[in-house]
């Protein structure tokens, strides 16, 4: 797929500006209403009579930046429906969609705790039916600047959930140690973990339907840092966490999350872990440039934000166009990766590449949910 990606430059900022709206709260459409506008509902026995949406494509953003972004666009509006799902963000209340349902949008919230409550109350919601689903995880993210560049646009195969260490603070670090987190169940910097939680990481769809643009894999962590010792310590986390397979290069805080809860729901048929796509653009870097420090480097100029916004829309767009254009004769049925993919337990079946190896000896927990 052939496609120019925005770089920096004055006249883009200034052009972009229109698509940074500040968040709308509508009174209307929060949470809190909810029970007194199902009440009557419940009192009557008037049963949900909406039409099972079947998108074709799911776009999830983590807040309203990224979501502005697909917003006003020439190819499709999802703004067309919008439906409250109980369960997601007091923030961004709704689910929306194209009328042909087509193509939809959520926004999770930022950070683990608001991407696993938003997913979750998607995938078991019932308003939606997403056997068939390609989810296109669409967010910004800091860069490791040993790979690529703010303004690119980097599909992961690898989600790491570094930060689920051990940390002593760096004011009491001992002398010998090269940072201040080491894996749990471990004793120091370097090894191997000595317990795994299973959501430290998975290992999906390898580009099979995305543009090739970087493929390098991404860091979860609620915590936002910034330094060249993070960097350097979370780079060598994820190098150990995947036996060495993953390259270390995007950092965000919801993505390991998402993944957990779209790997327990295709358990049960839900979803489908091979239709995952995380593409994650370069806002800013997660390490200053030499001479610059940590702190400067978090808090200064942002110049990657508007390119790395208006890239995730050139991007996605392409992938979203291939998977609905070619969706009788190739999508529908679903893309076969050819490397395992799942968590570090092996719950979705196949031997892990990374980790201590199957705990249930290569096979599938078979669950099924009646609906
Ligand atoms: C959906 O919500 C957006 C604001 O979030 C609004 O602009 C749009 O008109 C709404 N669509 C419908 C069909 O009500
Ligand atoms: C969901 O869609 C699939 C096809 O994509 C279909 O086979 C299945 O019956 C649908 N499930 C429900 C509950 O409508
Ligand atoms: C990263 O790993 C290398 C090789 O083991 C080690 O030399 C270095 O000190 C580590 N860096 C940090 C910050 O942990
Ligand atoms: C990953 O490395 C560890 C430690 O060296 C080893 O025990 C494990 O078998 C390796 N896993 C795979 C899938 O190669």
């Amino acid at each position: 797929m052939g496609f120019t990606l925005y770089k920096e430059d004055p006249y883009l900022r200034e052009n972009s500006r229109p698509l940074l709206r500040a968040p709308s709260f509508d009174p209307t459409t929060t949470p809190g209403p909810m029970l007194l506008r199902l009440l009557p509902c419940l009192l009557f026995g008037v049963s949900n009579t909406l039409a099972i949406i079947a998108p074709k494509v799911f776009i999830f953003t983590m807040f309203d930046l990224e979501a502005n972004a697909w917003f006003g666009i020439p190819e499709f509006n999802v703004l067309e429906q919008n439906i409250t799902v109980p369960g997601f963000s007091p923030l961004y209340p709704d689910a929306h969609c194209t009328s042909d349902g087509v193509v939809c949008l959520l926004t999770t919230g930022q950070a683990e705790i608001n991407a696993a409550a938003t997913i979750s109350a998607l995938v078991y919601s019932r308003t939606f039916n997403l056997t068939s689903t390609y989810f296109l995880v669409a967010g910004i993210a800091g860069i490791n600047p040993k790979v690529t560049t703010i303004g690119s646009v980097t599909f992961a195969r690898y989600a790491v959930q570094v930060a689920l260490q051990y940390e002593i603070d760096a004011r009491e670090i001992p002398a010998q140690f090269p940072t201040g987190y080491f894996p749990q169940g471990s004793t120091a910097p370097g090894q191997m973990p000595g317990s795994w939680d299973g959501t430290e990481h998975r290992a999906f769809l390898k580009g099979a339907s995305a543009p090739s643009i970087v493929l390098c894999d991404t860091a979860t962590s609620d915590v936002y840092w910034s330094g060249n010792l993070l960097g350097e310590a979370f780079e060598n986390t994820t190098t150990i966490f995947t036996n060495g397979s993953a390259t270390y290069c995007t950092t965000q805080q919801e993505d390991s999350a998402t993944l957990g809860v779209l790997m327990r729901a295709t358990m049960f048929h839900l979803v489908d872990f091979s239709r995952i796509i995380i593409m994650r653009s370069a806002s800013d870097f997660d390490r200053p440039y030499p001479g610059q420090n940590g702190v400067a480097n978090l808090l200064g100029d942002a110049p990657g934000i508007n390119p790395s916004l208006l890239n995730l829309h050139l991007a996605g767009v392409k992938v979203i166009q291939g998977i609905v254009n070619e969706w009788d004769n190739k999508y529908a049925h679903g893309v076969q990766a050819d490397n395992y993919i799942g968590d570090v337990f092996g719950s979705l079946g196949g031997e892990p590449d990374f980790g201590p190896g199957s705990i249930f000896k290569g096979s599938r927990i078979t669950s099924w949910l009646y609906l």
